[in-house]
């Protein structure tokens, strides 16, 4: 099959593209760079042919989705901190984009995997089912900007389906692993390790009793990868562990696995985001849907995982 994947020089595309690649898939990798790099990837960049261009572009979407046979829409601007920083940009691209892919999809009636994420359950009681109430704070809160975007984008592939469509929703649990990204703009796992290896204070935001559950890059891909199957659709189905842990172990385990010296330091939110942050203390799926409707689990323990991606950041390191 030939797919197409926005957003494909980022984090989960490359690994996803990657794993299509090794599966004997025809790959293209759109992506504008906002936040992808190429030197991550060059070894993929010759394999698959790379389009520097952006959802936002509807003629190039076109073409391309026409002569694919489904699309992995992962392009977006996520992160806590792009809500503060950028939430007009983050929004306007995140949903004009989805609506490009959609349209051109349903158009050309090819299926659209569309990459959403965990947010969109804001300050829900976990588990979180898919099809759960959500709960979000005041949109004078810039923190919820990401989660509504993406629920509206969600409700686009919904609609979309009504009209004949084919499209399955991820919803993704802090996917972790090699090549996430490190800066200002990266999870908590990137911040922790690069901190870590560096002997630098790892800063923790709160209290650190908050709970994430993480989920390595290539269970995500994997589940992803079966989300495309004919017989899944009009489906949302979260993908993540239902392993929880909290920030506060989360650094003790990387220092430890990293054998760092550094100190576990506690920042308060209002130090980090000054406006408009409201911290999501647990969140957890259910991943009943997951095992049932994909027959997936994630195969990968966080040891391992955390193995893995300690070891690429290290050799990140070297070659700097
Ligand atoms: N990483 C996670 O834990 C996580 C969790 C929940 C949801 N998600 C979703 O999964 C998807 C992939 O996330 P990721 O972690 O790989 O992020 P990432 O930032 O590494 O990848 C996103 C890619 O989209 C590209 N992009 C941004 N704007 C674009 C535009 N206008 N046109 C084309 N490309 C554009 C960026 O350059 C980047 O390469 C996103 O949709 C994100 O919302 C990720």
């Amino acid at each position: 099959m030939k797919y197409l994947i926005t957003g494909g020089a980022g984090f989960i595309g490359s690994h996803l593209a990657q794993a299509l690649v090794a599966r004997g898939h025809e790959v293209t990798i759109l992506d504008n760079l906002y936040k992808g790099t190429r030197s991550y990837h060059t070894p993929l960049f010759q394999k698959v042919p790379f389009i520097e261009a952006s959802v936002l572009d509807v003629d190039v979407i076109d073409a391309l989705i026409e002569q694919h046979d489904g699309v992995f829409h992962l392009a977006a601007i996520l992160g806590v901190k792009s809500t503060m920083d950028r939430s007009v940009e983050l929004v306007e691209t995140n949903l004009d984009g989805t609506r490009n892919i959609l349209r051109s999809a349903l158009c050309h009636n090819k299926k659209v995997v569309f990459a959403s994420t965990s947010e969109v359950y804001g300050k829900a009681t976990p588990p979180f089912t898919e099809d759960g109430d959500r709960l979000y704070g005041n949109t004078s809160k810039l923190r919820w900007c990401y989660a509504v975007s993406k629920t509206l984008e969600e409700t686009l592939c919904l609609g979309y389906g009504l009209q004949g469509l084919r499209t399955t929703v991820v919803r993704y649990f802090n996917i972790y692993g090699p090549r996430a990204k490190e800066g200002p703009y990266a999870g908590v796992i990137p911040r922790f390790i690069s901190a870590a290896l560096k002997n630098e204070d790892m800063l923790v935001y709160g209290d650190g009793t908050q709970t994430r559950c993480f989920t390595y890059v290539d269970d995500a891909v994997e589940a992803t990868i079966l989300a495309m199957e004919e017989k899944v659709n009009g489906e949302i189905v979260n993908i993540g562990s239902e392993a929880e842990m909290s920030i506060n172990s989360l650094a003790a385990v990387i220092r430890h696995l990293t054998r760092s010296s550094s100190s576990i330091v506690h920042v308060p939110f209002e130090q980090v985001y000054p406006v408009g942050f409201e911290e999501i203390p647990n969140r957890r799926p259910c991943t009943k849907k997951l095992a049932t409707l994909l027959q997936f689990q994630p195969q990968i323990s966080f040891e391992k995982g955390l193995e893995e991606t300690i070891k690429w950041f290290k050799e990140e390191q070297q070659d700097a």
